[in-house]
Protein backbone atom coordinates (compact mmCIF):
# COMPACT_ATOMS: atom_id res chain seq x y z
CA UNK A 1 0.00 0.00 0.00
CA UNK A 2 1.44 3.61 -0.63
CA UNK A 3 2.37 5.25 2.25
CA UNK A 4 -0.76 7.78 3.43
CA UNK A 5 0.09 11.01 1.56
CA UNK A 6 -2.37 14.28 3.11
CA UNK A 7 -4.26 16.06 0.56
CA UNK A 8 -4.72 18.99 2.53
CA UNK A 9 -8.44 19.51 2.60
CA UNK A 10 -10.91 21.14 4.71
CA UNK A 11 -14.20 20.58 5.76
CA UNK A 12 -16.34 23.50 6.03
CA UNK A 13 -13.48 25.86 6.92
CA UNK A 14 -12.64 27.29 3.51
CA UNK A 15 -8.83 27.05 3.85
CA UNK A 16 -7.45 24.06 2.71
CA UNK A 17 -4.65 24.24 4.88
CA UNK A 18 -6.00 23.35 8.23
CA UNK A 19 -8.15 19.84 8.43
CA UNK A 20 -11.68 19.81 9.73
CA UNK A 21 -13.09 17.00 11.39
CA UNK A 22 -17.03 15.83 11.48
CA UNK A 23 -18.46 13.18 13.74
CA UNK A 24 -21.70 11.47 13.41
CA UNK A 25 -23.60 9.52 15.92
CA UNK A 26 -25.83 6.85 14.30
CA UNK A 27 -27.93 5.90 16.85
CA UNK A 28 -29.88 2.97 14.77
CA UNK A 29 -33.21 1.43 16.53
CA UNK A 30 -31.72 2.86 19.77
CA UNK A 31 -33.44 5.21 22.42
CA UNK A 32 -36.35 6.03 24.42
CA UNK A 33 -38.05 9.85 25.19
CA UNK A 34 -36.22 9.33 28.81
CA UNK A 35 -33.02 8.22 27.22
CA UNK A 36 -32.93 10.73 24.59
CA UNK A 37 -33.48 13.24 26.97
CA UNK A 38 -30.87 12.52 29.13
CA UNK A 39 -28.21 11.38 26.15
CA UNK A 40 -29.12 15.13 24.49
CA UNK A 41 -28.42 17.45 27.23
CA UNK A 42 -25.31 15.85 28.34
CA UNK A 43 -24.28 15.96 24.53
CA UNK A 44 -25.31 19.41 24.49
CA UNK A 45 -23.59 20.44 27.70
CA UNK A 46 -20.24 18.55 27.28
CA UNK A 47 -19.60 19.44 23.60
CA UNK A 48 -17.46 22.55 23.89
CA UNK A 49 -17.60 23.12 19.47
CA UNK A 50 -13.35 23.42 19.20
CA UNK A 51 -12.44 25.15 16.17
CA UNK A 52 -12.52 22.64 12.88
CA UNK A 53 -15.24 19.73 14.66
CA UNK A 54 -18.29 19.35 14.18
CA UNK A 55 -20.99 17.11 15.49
CA UNK A 56 -24.34 15.63 14.50
CA UNK A 57 -26.64 12.74 15.69
CA UNK A 58 -28.96 10.73 13.38
CA UNK A 59 -32.17 9.57 15.27
CA UNK A 60 -35.13 7.56 14.54
CA UNK A 61 -37.77 9.17 12.85
CA UNK A 62 -39.99 9.27 15.90
CA UNK A 63 -37.27 11.13 17.77
CA UNK A 64 -36.57 13.96 15.26
CA UNK A 65 -38.92 16.51 17.14
CA UNK A 66 -37.01 15.77 20.21
CA UNK A 67 -33.46 16.24 18.82
CA UNK A 68 -34.66 19.43 17.17
CA UNK A 69 -36.52 20.77 20.96
CA UNK A 70 -33.04 19.70 23.10
CA UNK A 71 -30.38 20.64 20.05
CA UNK A 72 -31.57 23.92 18.93
CA UNK A 73 -29.45 27.00 19.39
CA UNK A 74 -26.62 24.47 20.11
CA UNK A 75 -23.43 23.69 18.41
CA UNK A 76 -24.83 19.97 17.74
CA UNK A 77 -26.28 19.75 14.04
CA UNK A 78 -29.22 16.60 14.16
CA UNK A 79 -30.43 14.08 11.02
CA UNK A 80 -32.21 11.04 10.46
CA UNK A 81 -31.34 7.55 9.35
CA UNK A 82 -32.96 7.23 5.78
CA UNK A 83 -35.21 8.69 3.76
CA UNK A 84 -37.85 7.66 0.89
CA UNK A 85 -36.13 6.86 -2.57
CA UNK A 86 -39.72 8.23 -3.58
CA UNK A 87 -41.26 12.03 -2.92
CA UNK A 88 -44.31 11.51 -1.46
CA UNK A 89 -47.65 9.54 -2.21
CA UNK A 90 -49.08 6.12 -1.62
CA UNK A 91 -45.99 4.25 0.28
CA UNK A 92 -47.30 3.45 3.79
CA UNK A 93 -44.69 3.46 6.67
CA UNK A 94 -42.23 5.67 4.46
CA UNK A 95 -40.63 8.49 5.29
CA UNK A 96 -39.97 11.58 2.53
CA UNK A 97 -36.86 14.13 2.59
CA UNK A 98 -39.32 16.74 3.17
CA UNK A 99 -40.75 15.30 5.88
CA UNK A 100 -37.65 15.23 7.65
CA UNK A 101 -36.51 18.82 6.65
CA UNK A 102 -38.77 19.75 8.39
CA UNK A 103 -37.85 18.81 11.83
CA UNK A 104 -34.54 20.99 11.28
CA UNK A 105 -32.50 18.46 10.33
CA UNK A 106 -28.93 18.92 8.41
CA UNK A 107 -27.73 15.48 7.69
CA UNK A 108 -29.54 11.95 6.17
CA UNK A 109 -27.65 9.06 6.16
CA UNK A 110 -28.37 6.98 3.16
CA UNK A 111 -27.55 3.31 1.71
CA UNK A 112 -26.33 1.87 5.23
CA UNK A 113 -24.82 -1.33 4.87
CA UNK A 114 -28.15 -2.74 7.47
CA UNK A 115 -30.77 -0.92 4.49
CA UNK A 116 -28.78 -2.39 2.13
CA UNK A 117 -28.64 -5.95 2.74
CA UNK A 118 -31.20 -6.15 5.24
CA UNK A 119 -34.03 -3.97 2.83
CA UNK A 120 -32.66 -4.95 -0.30
CA UNK A 121 -31.71 -1.36 -0.73
CA UNK A 122 -30.20 -0.91 -4.35
CA UNK A 123 -27.39 1.42 -5.83
CA UNK A 124 -29.88 2.85 -7.74
CA UNK A 125 -32.30 3.40 -4.51
CA UNK A 126 -29.56 4.70 -2.63
CA UNK A 127 -28.52 7.24 -5.16
CA UNK A 128 -31.91 8.59 -5.70
CA UNK A 129 -32.32 9.05 -1.89
CA UNK A 130 -29.68 10.86 -2.03
CA UNK A 131 -30.87 13.53 -4.49
CA UNK A 132 -34.27 13.61 -2.85
CA UNK A 133 -32.20 14.53 0.54
CA UNK A 134 -30.41 17.24 -1.25
CA UNK A 135 -33.34 18.45 -2.80
CA UNK A 136 -35.07 18.95 0.49
CA UNK A 137 -31.62 20.33 1.67
CA UNK A 138 -30.20 17.75 3.42
CA UNK A 139 -26.68 16.80 3.61
CA UNK A 140 -26.93 13.43 2.81
CA UNK A 141 -24.33 11.20 4.47
CA UNK A 142 -24.08 8.22 1.68
CA UNK A 143 -22.42 5.05 3.00
CA UNK A 144 -20.54 2.60 0.97
CA UNK A 145 -18.55 -0.65 2.10
CA UNK A 146 -17.94 -4.10 1.29
CA UNK A 147 -18.84 -7.53 3.02
CA UNK A 148 -16.01 -9.67 4.36
CA UNK A 149 -16.27 -11.68 1.31
CA UNK A 150 -16.53 -8.86 -0.65
CA UNK A 151 -13.08 -8.34 1.15
CA UNK A 152 -11.10 -12.03 1.16
CA UNK A 153 -12.68 -12.37 -2.86
CA UNK A 154 -10.47 -8.97 -3.46
CA UNK A 155 -13.22 -7.04 -4.31
CA UNK A 156 -13.41 -4.14 -1.94
CA UNK A 157 -12.25 -1.31 -4.44
CA UNK A 158 -14.97 -2.82 -6.91
CA UNK A 159 -17.97 -2.84 -4.73
CA UNK A 160 -17.17 0.19 -2.96
CA UNK A 161 -16.48 2.22 -6.26
CA UNK A 162 -19.91 0.82 -7.61
CA UNK A 163 -21.84 2.14 -5.32
CA UNK A 164 -19.93 5.62 -5.39
CA UNK A 165 -20.53 5.62 -9.23
CA UNK A 166 -24.60 4.69 -9.01
CA UNK A 167 -24.36 8.05 -6.52
CA UNK A 168 -22.26 10.35 -8.52
CA UNK A 169 -24.46 8.77 -11.78
CA UNK A 170 -27.59 10.65 -9.49
CA UNK A 171 -26.22 13.62 -8.02
CA UNK A 172 -24.09 14.62 -10.48
CA UNK A 173 -21.66 17.87 -9.65
CA UNK A 174 -24.10 18.00 -6.82
CA UNK A 175 -22.10 15.26 -4.90
CA UNK A 176 -19.32 17.79 -3.98
CA UNK A 177 -22.39 18.52 -1.54
CA UNK A 178 -22.38 15.03 0.00
CA UNK A 179 -20.78 13.50 2.58
CA UNK A 180 -19.51 9.93 2.09
CA UNK A 181 -19.11 7.41 4.77
CA UNK A 182 -16.85 4.45 4.38
CA UNK A 183 -18.25 1.59 6.16
CA UNK A 184 -16.69 -1.53 6.16
CA UNK A 185 -19.43 -3.96 6.72
CA UNK A 186 -17.13 -6.67 8.48
CA UNK A 187 -16.60 -3.70 11.48
CA UNK A 188 -19.80 -2.87 11.89
CA UNK A 189 -21.05 -4.07 15.62
CA UNK A 190 -18.23 -6.12 15.44
CA UNK A 191 -15.82 -4.30 17.68
CA UNK A 192 -13.55 -4.81 14.55
CA UNK A 193 -12.65 -1.80 13.15
CA UNK A 194 -10.42 -1.95 10.34
CA UNK A 195 -6.60 -0.39 10.71
CA UNK A 196 -5.92 2.90 9.77
CA UNK A 197 -3.61 1.53 7.41
CA UNK A 198 -7.17 0.23 5.87
CA UNK A 199 -9.10 2.58 6.25
CA UNK A 200 -6.91 4.85 4.50
CA UNK A 201 -6.60 2.69 1.41
CA UNK A 202 -10.32 2.67 0.63
CA UNK A 203 -10.47 6.56 1.36
CA UNK A 204 -7.84 7.23 -0.43
CA UNK A 205 -9.29 5.73 -3.64
CA UNK A 206 -12.37 7.03 -3.23
CA UNK A 207 -10.71 10.67 -2.39
CA UNK A 208 -9.08 9.97 -5.81
CA UNK A 209 -12.27 9.50 -7.80
CA UNK A 210 -14.06 12.03 -5.93
CA UNK A 211 -11.06 14.30 -7.24
CA UNK A 212 -11.28 13.29 -10.39
CA UNK A 213 -15.34 14.69 -10.17
CA UNK A 214 -13.97 17.77 -9.18
CA UNK A 215 -15.65 17.07 -5.78
CA UNK A 216 -14.01 18.18 -2.25
CA UNK A 217 -16.04 15.14 -0.25
CA UNK A 218 -16.15 14.89 3.17
CA UNK A 219 -14.97 11.31 3.71
CA UNK A 220 -16.12 9.69 6.93
CA UNK A 221 -14.89 6.35 8.71
CA UNK A 222 -17.35 3.55 10.89
CA UNK A 223 -17.35 0.58 12.00
CA UNK A 224 -16.87 -0.10 15.70
CA UNK A 225 -14.71 3.59 16.01
CA UNK A 226 -14.29 3.99 19.94
CA UNK A 227 -12.51 6.51 21.67
CA UNK A 228 -9.32 4.57 22.01
CA UNK A 229 -9.14 3.86 18.19
CA UNK A 230 -10.70 7.35 16.88
CA UNK A 231 -7.43 9.25 16.83
CA UNK A 232 -5.59 7.15 14.88
CA UNK A 233 -8.19 6.83 12.15
CA UNK A 234 -8.65 10.41 12.53
CA UNK A 235 -5.04 10.85 11.76
CA UNK A 236 -4.95 9.21 8.51
CA UNK A 237 -4.90 11.88 5.84
CA UNK A 238 -8.42 11.30 4.09
CA UNK A 239 -10.17 10.27 7.07
CA UNK A 240 -12.43 13.56 7.83
CA UNK A 241 -14.08 12.10 10.66
CA UNK A 242 -16.40 9.17 11.58
CA UNK A 243 -19.93 7.98 11.54
CA UNK A 244 -20.66 6.41 14.85
CA UNK A 245 -23.15 3.41 16.48
CA UNK A 246 -22.55 1.84 19.60
CA UNK A 247 -20.43 4.34 20.94
CA UNK A 248 -22.54 7.24 19.99
CA UNK A 249 -25.11 6.18 22.69
CA UNK A 250 -22.52 7.38 25.10
CA UNK A 251 -22.15 10.87 25.62
CA UNK A 252 -18.65 10.75 27.20
CA UNK A 253 -17.58 8.55 24.74
CA UNK A 254 -19.06 9.93 21.79
CA UNK A 255 -17.54 13.44 23.23
CA UNK A 256 -14.07 11.75 23.29
CA UNK A 257 -14.05 10.46 19.80
CA UNK A 258 -15.54 13.66 18.80
CA UNK A 259 -12.26 15.68 20.13
CA UNK A 260 -10.07 12.93 18.92
P1 LIG B 1 -20.65 0.64 15.22
O1 LIG B 1 -19.89 1.91 15.52
O2 LIG B 1 -21.58 0.22 16.29
O3 LIG B 1 -19.73 -0.44 14.73
O4 LIG B 1 -21.61 0.99 13.95
C1 LIG B 1 -21.08 1.63 12.87
C2 LIG B 1 -22.19 2.08 12.00
O5 LIG B 1 -22.86 1.28 11.39
C3 LIG B 1 -22.46 3.52 11.94
O6 LIG B 1 -23.35 3.83 10.91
Amino acid sequence: MDAPVSTGRAIGLGEKSVRGKLVVGNWKMHGSLAQNDALLADLRAGWGAPSGRKLAVCVPFPYLWQAQAALSGSKIAWGAQNVSEHAGGAFTGEVSATMIAEFGCTYAIVGHSERRTLYGESDKAVGAKAVLAMDAGLTPVVCVGETLVDRDLGSTEAVVLRQLEAVLAQLGERVAKAVLAYEPVWAIGTGRNATPEQAQEVHGLLRRRLDAAGADVALLYGGSVKASNAQGLFEMPDIDGGLIGGASLKADEFLAIATA
